[in-house]
């Protein structure tokens, strides 16, 4: 009977839905958020405050946090914890992942709670006897997982935020244990990978059941919110110590993973320096290293910046030719000169300086394309699924965090007792000189695996001021396509004046230099596919790029909130 209200208010919601996209005014947050009946909600002006995450019941739940008093911290905190139950493909307590924020008092936060490399990792831990990497294994199962750093991250943030950790937590533990309705997408998603969960498991799952699931199924995870209660009841050690990190090691032994109790516990949320930067008046703040994507949307702005791309025309040959060389060179300075800024020397001042950016630009041709063999990196004496948050609220803290597990569900390795998915971060080292990860990007010496280390990452969480005051929250998942959607919807809303919905949601493509190929959204213009096509690009069609959750500032301070059409994702505020 629920699923049929379920699915009957899905259809109704579908039906007066273009009313409610671009409706001025309040789409929750509800007195109580209703875990039976949920829509996703795509674009709102809202005046005060705002959630724009992959799920409606997330984005209710940091939205209703703040009508509460909390602020963007603890909207932070709620959104991604509830996300931890709904959203099990990304949304994660076993994931990483990196926060930015700025205050209402000007300064501005990076918190990196990337993963680290258990301390038994080893340089050639993928390769087999011959030296044949041996990708699998740093793909998927128990020897993929760094050790986690989300909710250490969320603790580091607590010290932000108002309310007590124990009320940003319950909505969460209310969502585990008595369940939630899960729609199509997430139901394809645990059908998709029933087998790899069974497999890479070594005890059976909320996430499993006998029949298939359908949209509407109710999903309860009593072990999940026993450990969301010890993480509430034990702060930190209810995660790193203790009996749920006696289950994930139980777990790691049985199926050969590497995670050890002590490296739990030694496990260390860092703060960054953020990145910043003009482009075109406005004041870019984003993530460094081991972060690659505040660096590349650095060089790729400012690559792109002495040319006149508004006159271009939004997709036009000329402007998305420019944009691929932008990303091929800043992609090559990737897999050369970045990784852990702990272990390896990241020249990031001049990667990001207008000298070095001129002179990686001086064989760019407008009229054809490059070859990524002719496009070394620069000499300097660097499923993809992963969820992004953006939050601003009433007081003008801005929040942008993503965070990750790495590809859809991680290692499938949920961990036996505690309800939780593990990483498979281990896939973002370069576990072999010029080997491809599994989104195709190439690293060497400065991404190899150290015990400790953090392996290098594209989540590109950003902000941007305009005159110092707030202006837009960014980010998306999407591997290494995260920092070029990031780059395309900033180029979108300041080039090309878009709206937030437009600006995520017109069609993206991707250059990452390696493979020479551009990745292309299959409703992109096939006129400019053709022209590029003559130029000689070599075009490959493929799903949606990233999933952009987007605020942008109107000018009398309203809240202009987006999330992406291309899955669940929903906003919500007041
Ligand atoms: N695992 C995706 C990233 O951090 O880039």
């Amino acid at each position: 009977m629920k699923n049929k209200i379920f699915i009957a208010a899905l259809i109704l919601c579908i039906h007066s839905f273009s009313y409610a996209q671009k409706s001025m005014g309040i789409v929750g947050p509800k007195k109580t958020v209703d875990p039976y009946h949920y829509t996703s909600v795509k674009s709102v002006t809202f005046s005060k405050a705002c959630v724009a995450s992959a799920h409606p019941l997330a984005s209710e739940v940091g939205a209703a946090i703040m009508k509460k008093g909390g602020n963007a911290f603890d909207a932070m905190i709620a959104t991604q914890l509830t996300l931890a139950v709904v959203y099990p493909g990304a949304g994660n307590l076993g994931g990483g992942g990196f926060m930015i924020a700025h205050k209402k008092d000007g300064n501005s936060i990076a918190l990196d709670y990337r993963e680290m490399a258990p301390s038994k990792a080893s340089r050639d831990m993928y390769l087999d006897k011959d030296g044949n990497a041996q990708n699998q294994l740093s793909e998927i199962g128990h020897l993929s997982s760094g050790v986690p750093g989300t909710v250490a991250g969320l603790f580091a943030t607590a010290k932000y935020a108002k309310l007590p950790f124990a009320e940003l937590i319950q909505p969460a533990i209310d969502l585990a244990e008595k369940g939630f309705v899960i729609t199509a997408g997430e139901a394809s998603g645990l059908n998709g990978n029933r087998a790899d969960f069974i497999k890479y498991s070594t005890k059976p799952s909320a996430l499993v059941k006998e029949q298939e699931w359908k949209a509407g199924d109710t999903l309860i995870q009593p072990e999940l919110a026993a450990t969301l209660k010890r993480i509430r009841d034990n702060g930190l050690k209810g995660f790193y110590e203790g009996e749920t990190a006696k289950l994930i090691t139980e777990e790691m032994q049985r199926g050969n993973g590497m995670v050890s109790l002590e490296d739990l516990k030694k496990y260390l949320v860092k703060e960054r320096k953020v990145i910043s930067f003009d482009y075109r008046g406005y004041q870019v703040l984003s993530f460094p290293p081991p972060s690659s994507g505040g660096i590349l949307i650095a060089q790729m702005l400012k690559m792109i910046e002495k040319y006149p791309v508004a006159s271009y025309g939004f997709q036009s040959p000329k402007s998305v030719q420019l944009m691929i060389e932008a990303e091929r060179r800043a992609y090559a300075d990737r897999a050369q000169h970045m990784g852990d800024p702990d272990y390896w020397k990241v020249p990031q001042q001049t990667l990001m300086s207008d000298a070095y950016l001129a002179e990686r630009m001086k064989d760019y041709d407008p009229n054809y394309a490059s070859k990524s063999a002719d496009v070394k990196a620069g000499l300097v004496h660097e499923s993809d699924q992963t969820t992004h948050i953006s939050i601003i609220d009433a007081e003008g803290n801005m929040v942008a965090v993503t965070t990750t597990l790495n590809n859809s569900y991680g290692s499938k390795t949920v961990v036996g007792g505690a309800g939780f998915i593990l990483n498979d971060e281990m896939d973002d080292f370069s576990i072999k000189p010029g080997v491809p990860n599994m989104y195709g990007a190439v690293g060497g010496e400065a991404n190899a695996i150290e015990p400790g280390k953090r392996m290098l990452s594209s989540m590109t969480p950003t902000l941007v001021l305009k005159d110092s005051k707030p202006f837009m929250v960014v980010g998306t998942p999407g591997g290494t396509t995260i920092p070029t959607s990031v780059f395309q919807s900033i180029v979108n809303v300041i080039d090309f004046n878009m709206n937030a919905e437009d600006a995520v949601n017109k069609p993206k493509f991707h250059h990452q230099w390696l493979p020479d190929e551009v990745m292309i959204e299959k409703t992109f213009s096939a006129d400019t596919k053709a022209q590029l096509e003559k130029m000689g690009y070599t075009l490959k069609d493929r799903g949606g790029i990233g999933r952009t959750e987007l605020i942008k500032i109107l000018s009398k301070g309203e809240r202009e909130a987006a999330a992406d059409k291309r899955g669940d994702d929903s906003v919500a505020g007041f």
